[in-house]
């Protein structure tokens, strides 16, 4: 692996956004990412939190080709952002956002990968997963601990009962190197088992970092999760305000 860069110049964060899933599961007439929460739509909540950090120098979001939606947003035509092409599973769009920043990212470079559903991310949380991870050799995601007893399940029936406190629950956003995150995602595909970047690289033997995120850092996946982004942006609001 070659860097475009040479060691004098400085390393460099993108971020990437696949935002090309229907979201079945919201049973709405859109795809979740363009649902109204709090007078935006929930994709242009997530640009502007990553825009808010100050730290990326482009955000790829990956958007279906059959998409009607993307193009009347506000944030469509922001000079940082770049549109890619959507693929068929989440993985395929991470690669191909990557794809699209691929003239201008060195393979050195950190790339933050982050769920167009999860609008309520702080910029604190990129800035601690950026300081926490920058010296790592393969970078780290956000996650939470679990709390819940979790069972084993088989037909309905436990099996056995998980050693909680060894579970994690992965958020995004998710921080590898561009040339490493990409190989590992092009060396995965086709495979289902892909459901974050974290996992294509525990598949080339590497151990991404575990970095403790914010429990508002929800993923808006059924109806009311809506109203419950809203009351953590609120909660958020309070927070900065005073
Ligand atoms: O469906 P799920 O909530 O797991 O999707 C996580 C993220 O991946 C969402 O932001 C969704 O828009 C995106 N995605 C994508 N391309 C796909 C499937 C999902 O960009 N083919």
């Amino acid at each position: 692996m070659t860097s475009k860069l040479s060691m004098t110049q400085s390393i460099r964060y993108w971020a990437v956004v696949p935002a090309a899933g229907v979201g079945k599961r919201m049973n709405a007439d859109r795809p979740k990412q363009y649902l109204e929460l709090a007078e935006k739509t929930v994709l242009e909540h997530t640009l502007l939190r990553l825009l808010a950090a100050d730290v990326f120098s482009a955000i790829s979001v990956a958007i279906s080709t059959e998409d009607p939606y993307w193009s009347s947003l506000a944030t469509a035509t922001h000079p940082k952002i770049v549109r890619a092409a959507g693929g068929k599973e989440r993985a395929d769009s991470v690669l191909s956002a990557l794809t699209a920043i691929r003239t201008e990212a060195a393979d050195v470079d950190w790339v933050l990968v982050h769920d167009a559903a999860r609008p309520c991310l702080m910029p604190s949380d990129i800035h601690r997963l950026i300081d926490t991870l920058n010296n790592d050799e393969v970078g780290g995601i956000l996650a939470l601990p679990s709390h819940d007893t979790l069972k084993n399940v088989q037909n309905q029936y436990i099996t056995h009962t998980v050693e909680r406190n060894k579970i994690w629950r992965a958020l995004t956003p998710q921080m590898f190197r561009y040339g490493v995150l990409k190989s590992a995602l092009e060396a995965s595909v086709g495979n289902l088992a892909i459901t974050d970047e974290a996992s294509a690289l525990e598949r080339q033997g590497l151990q991404p970092k575990i970095v403790e995120g914010r429990p508002d850092n929800i993923k808006i996946t059924r109806p009311e999760d809506l109203a419950l982004a809203e009351f953590f942006m609120r909660q958020q609001l309070m927070e900065i305000t005073g």
